[in-house]
């Protein structure tokens, strides 16, 4: 496990919409680099940047036409190198994107799989024997290539399935995951990893972690064998390299290797009960949501067992939203939203700001592009100042990548860092404590002190630290268990005093009594 993510607070940046460098209307590497400051400023350590790879951007760069070339747009392989030193002369450590189930239809691997004539990448993927011949429960394409069969899809059409096996073969074309074609597969994958990693890379964010081996069981255990043999690699290797999956089930990726993994919006889990519970009747229902029709119930009935299950096999990370989720401005205020990364960044596990959060960017209502759809809203340009384009490129405003949010009121970098009680400061506020306090680590330990079905406030322990939120727009108060004053390790059952070290809006304790004023959050330390 590598150690610095102990202690990571990691920004994702977006990289066509963080900083344009060169003024042609889209971001850039260097733009990247020029703004390494205001990441490190803001507290966070740690990025990950979304693919930046050479690719014809049907899906944003997630189809993947060369794995080891910068796409000219945002620079050259020497830009990110450069990227990788001056992140890591500020203590920063760089993830990339690895995107590991499929290409681009225009990589190379897929021009020559596609030929008749058998070579070293006609296995690469996954074909059938016969051009009229589909693939049963999965997306597929035929009529396109010289090749007699169809070929397996991963996601768009542009994105044909890479060739990792199948656990359960019922066809004579499937081959077995210990196949030597597809164990090379795995092993062109190695290869890409070390390359970045061998410039300076700190490790990756994985895609579609759990979509490698087809009709596999339903512990995905033969996925898990591939990222168990690929942490290996890296245990031995680069074994401060780290990675984090896009599986969003701990069980199965802590387990099979990975550092973390990503918590993210499915309807109805834990995470989406917190912040994006707007699709149920009756209103929304999110915990975080001030009229305080949520059930900190809810989120910790699925939580706690994956919490549980996994605290010693590495991290589950919290998101404040992604390139591929709503923002979460669209529903929450700014009050709303100072608790809800107050919330994120005091739990266990590793936590990921989305670019444009800590100032509440919106999300937009805009037409899609480069196969954004409904995410194309998630990923306008950052709004930095009241310069051009909000400070994010010199272009002409119509040639920028995409458009920016121009309502009056439209948040800037600039605005919130002057005004203190805005949610940029608060969350700046909020990262610095984490790195000030051990028990606010990824692995430091966890406990439920106070919660109650529909009832307010939500109140826990990391170590020695006592932490109650209230959400909702009324106050709130709770008779707290002796234990939640007990140091941790202390067994003469000794109750200790409390200091207050953090808040947002009013709280008091008194004896055992807690009380929250509405829309509140606290940090006492045990003293
Ligand atoms: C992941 C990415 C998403 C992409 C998809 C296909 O879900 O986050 O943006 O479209 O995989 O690669
Ligand atoms: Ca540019």
């Amino acid at each position: 496990m590598p150690n610095w993510l102990k202690d990571a607070v990691f920004y994702e940046i977006y990289p066509q919409t963080f900083k344009d460098s060169n003024n042609d209307g889209i971001g850039d590497i260097n733009g990247i680099i020029e703004k390494l400051d205001y990441v490190k400023d803001l507290g966070c350590n740690a990025l990950w940047i979304n693919p930046c790879y050479d690719s014809p951007f049907k899906d944003a760069g997630y189809d993947v036409r060369d794995y080891k070339k910068v796409a000219p747009r945002y620079g050259t392989n020497d830009d990110l190198y450069r990227l990788f030193d001056e992140a890591h002369k500020r203590d920063i450590h760089v993830l990339l994107d690895l995107v590991p189930g499929h290409t681009s239809e225009e990589h190379e691997w897929f021009t020559e799989s596609k030929k008749a004539e058998k070579n070293e990448y006609s296995d690469r993927y996954i074909w059938t024997n016969f051009w009229i011949q589909g693939i049963a429960g999965h997306p597929y394409i035929g009529g396109e290539a010289d090749r007699n069969g169809c070929y397996m899809l991963n996601f768009f059409k542009c994105q044909p399935a890479l060739n990792y096996g199948f656990l359960n073969k019922t066809e004579d074309w499937q081959l077995s995951p210990d196949h030597p074609a597809c164990i090379a597969t795995r092993e062109a994958l190695k290869d890409i990893m070390r390359f970045w990693l061998d410039h300076g890379c700190d490790g990756f964010r994985v895609d579609m972690a759990d979509s490698l081996v087809k009709e596999d069981d339903e512990n995905k255990s033969a996925t898990g064998k591939i990222w168990r043999n690929i942490r290996e690699m890296l245990d031995t290797e680069y074994p401060e390299a780290a990675i984090v999956s896009e599986w969003s089930n701990p069980k199965q990726a802590l387990k099979n290797g990975f550092h973390a993994d990503f918590y993210l919006d499915h309807h109805g889990n834990g995470y989406n009960t917190l912040i994006r519970d707007n699709e149920t009747a009756g209103g929304d229902h999110s915990f975080l949501k001030k009229d305080g029709n949520g059930d900190i119930m809810r989120f910790l009935i699925d939580y706690l067992p994956k919490y549980d299950a996994t605290k010693n096999d590495g991290y589950i990370s919290f998101i404040t939203c992604n390139h591929d989720t709503p923002r979460a401005r669209l529903t929450l205020g700014y009050d709303e939203l100072k608790l809800a990364w107050a919330l994120f960044l005091t739990l266990p596990g590793v936590p990921f700001i989305y670019y444009g959060d800590e100032i509440g960017m919106r999300y937009l209502d805009i037409p899609t592009k480069e196969g954004g759809y409904t995410r194309t809203g998630t990923r306008t340009p950052m709004q930095w100042d009241h310069s051009n384009n909000y400070g994010f490129s010199n272009a002409e405003t119509e040639s920028l990548y995409l458009p920016q949010d121009l309502s009056e009121d439209a948040p800037t970098v600039e605005d919130q860092a002057k005004d203190p009680s805005s949610l940029y400061n608060e969350t700046k506020a909020l990262i610095a404590l984490r790195h000030k306090y051990d028990d606010l680590k990824a692995d430091s330990s966890f406990s439920v002190i106070y919660a109650e079905k529909e009832q307010f406030p939500f109140v826990y322990r990391r170590g020695n630290l006592l932490i109650a939120i209230n959400p909702s727009d009324k106050k709130s108060a709770a008779a707290l268990t002796p234990e939640a004053f007990i140091k941790e390790g202390d067994n003469s059952g000794s109750q200790c005093k409390v200091a207050l070290v953090h808040a947002i809006g009013e709280c008091n304790i008194d004896g055992n009594s807690l009380t929250m004023k509405p829309q509140s959050f606290a940090m006492f330390e045990l003293l």
